[in-house]
């Protein structure tokens, strides 16, 4: 299919889509923006694209466990502390409370304005459309957070009968309190009433059905989803993924460690290994022209990034992966948040602060394999804007009252422009091999002109 028929049809499905407005997500895109101009550390939470606020924590658990690892094993890389600090069953930053929104810690795209999940929904039935029209599709989202971003891609399949009749939600959360919101939210339902249990579908720790009546399943990892036509989609997925940092030193490349500090019992510090460890000979790739002092490398999400390949390769079906990052050039970004700003130190008060890593896509490119076509990554501002966020926007506009508009266009600024997300977020797409110039929606440029569009 040649790529200007392509552009057309993303335009037709993009006004379609756009032409609907719900009342109710108008209100809650209204009510977010709101509380994001009233509270106070704003600037520093835009350009890091999330908001944070921190609870008192009297004993650290957490860190307590850490010492006691570090203790018994010695010091630990910087991957295994953020894994625990992150994901730890009983005290991870990520499994018992809602993180984000106003009384949370944080703000990330979907949850700024309805139109960032309308969007993906509409790249989702375009592609479908154009590559799987009538095959049945697994929608599989990786960290689905509030399942906000779910919620309003379910929303935009409902505008599409002959997707909505044939699509299944698939979600992979491993954190027990974002599922329980993620089931509520999709259900519409009480916590209450959408336990955890028993499953129909094998590897599924729950299963529900969405208020839209597109059915819904939980899995703790990727290898739990069925095989089958699948749409991945990772948004802040792999920035909260586990990353080894190694350091340049006059003996050569260091992996760094996490250790005690012997100086302040209620402290850890980093330190260099003395020589190689298991992951600097695994996992550290150094070219000669290498300019840069520190290098992270994680390998979960380039594992994450080839299992899609593998189920594309065998299964068909397409990935949307959008994260901030960098193309090879960044060295030092290990970071926490925390009330609202970059945290000095990551080590202080684990589990209290929001770690994460720029992600790295040329690295996430290098688990691709000749049987997929990659695009990207672009940046956020252009993969919208080539979506139509702008004719989502004016429609939005002419079907609300005017004391809704100032919160409708800051959410479109802060999603769009590049001095607040839409620089520094990027986005990249897997499709199955097709042998020929397609390219997805959002990677080729929008002309509503005359029907006909230009790359
Ligand atoms: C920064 S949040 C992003 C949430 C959402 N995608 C959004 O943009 O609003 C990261 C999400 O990934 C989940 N998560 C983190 N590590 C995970 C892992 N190893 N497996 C599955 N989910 C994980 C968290 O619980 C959370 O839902």
């Amino acid at each position: 299919m040649g790529k200007h028929l392509i552009t057309w049809s993303v335009s037709q499905r993009i006004c379609k889509a756009a032409s609907w407005m719900s009342p109710r997500l108008a209100s809650r895109h209204t009510s977010e923006a709101c509380y994001n101009q009233s509270l106070p550390g704003m600037l520093e939470s835009t350009k890091r694209c999330r908001y944070y606020t921190t609870q008192a924590q009297p004993e650290n658990l957490l860190l307590k466990h850490l010492k006691a690892r570090i203790k018994s094993n010695g010091p630990m890389p910087v991957a295994d502390y953020m894994k625990e600090v992150l994901t730890n069953a009983y005290s991870g930053y990520y499994m018992h409370k809602d993180v984000f929104g106003k009384d949370g810690d944080f703000i990330t795209s979907p949850e700024v304005s309805q139109m960032f999940g309308e969007m993906l929904g509409v790249w989702v039935v375009n592609e479908w459309m154009n590559n799987y029209n009538g095959q049945t599709l697994q929608l599989v989202e990786l960290g689905p957070g509030r399942g906000t971003l779910a919620d309003d891609m379910l929303r935009v399949f409902c505008q599409f009968p002959s997707i909505k009749d044939k699509i299944s939600l698939h979600l992979v959360e491993v954190s027990p309190a974002l599922g329980q919101m993620q089931a509520s939210k999709l259900t519409g339902k009480d916590t209450s009433e959408v336990e955890e249990g028993d499953s129909d579908c094998v590897g599924a720790y729950r299963n529900a059905t969405s208020k839209y009546g597109i059915d819904v399943s939980w899995y703790r990892s990727l290898a739990d989803v069925p095989q089958g036509l699948s749409c991945f989609i990772a948004h802040e997925f792999l920035d909260a993924l586990p990353i080894h940092k190694f350091q340049k030193t006059e003996a050569g490349w260091r992996e760094v460690l996490v250790d005690e500090d012997p100086g302040n019992p209620d402290a850890l510090r980093f330190v260099l290994a003395h020589g190689k460890t298991p992951a600097s000979v695994a996992l550290l790739q150094v070219e000669s022209e290498e300019q840069r002092n520190h290098i992270e490398v994680c390998p979960s999400a380039g594992l994450t990034v080839q299992e899609i390949c593998q189920r594309i390769q065998s299964d068909g079906g397409m990935a949307l992966l959008a994260d901030y990052g960098h193309s090879g050039e960044k060295g030092d970004t290990f970071r926490a948040f925390k009330r609202h700003k970059l945290h000095e130190d990551p080590l202080s008060e684990p589990g209290s602060a929001d770690l994460t890593a720029d992600v790295d896509f040329s690295y996430l490119k290098s688990f691709t394999n000749a049987d997929v076509d990659v695009f990207g990554p672009v940046t956020q501002e252009k993969y919208l804007i080539n979506m139509g966020i702008g004719v989502r926007l004016q429609a939005l506009l002419q079907k609300s009252s005017q004391e809704h508009w100032p919160s409708l266009i800051s959410g479109f600024k802060m999603l769009t422009s590049p001095d607040q997300m839409g620089e520094r977020f990027k986005f990249m797409s897997i499709l199955g091999k097709t042998g020929s110039s397609y390219k997805p929606a959002g990677f080729v440029e929008l002309n509503y002109g005359d029907g006909q569009g230009s790359s």
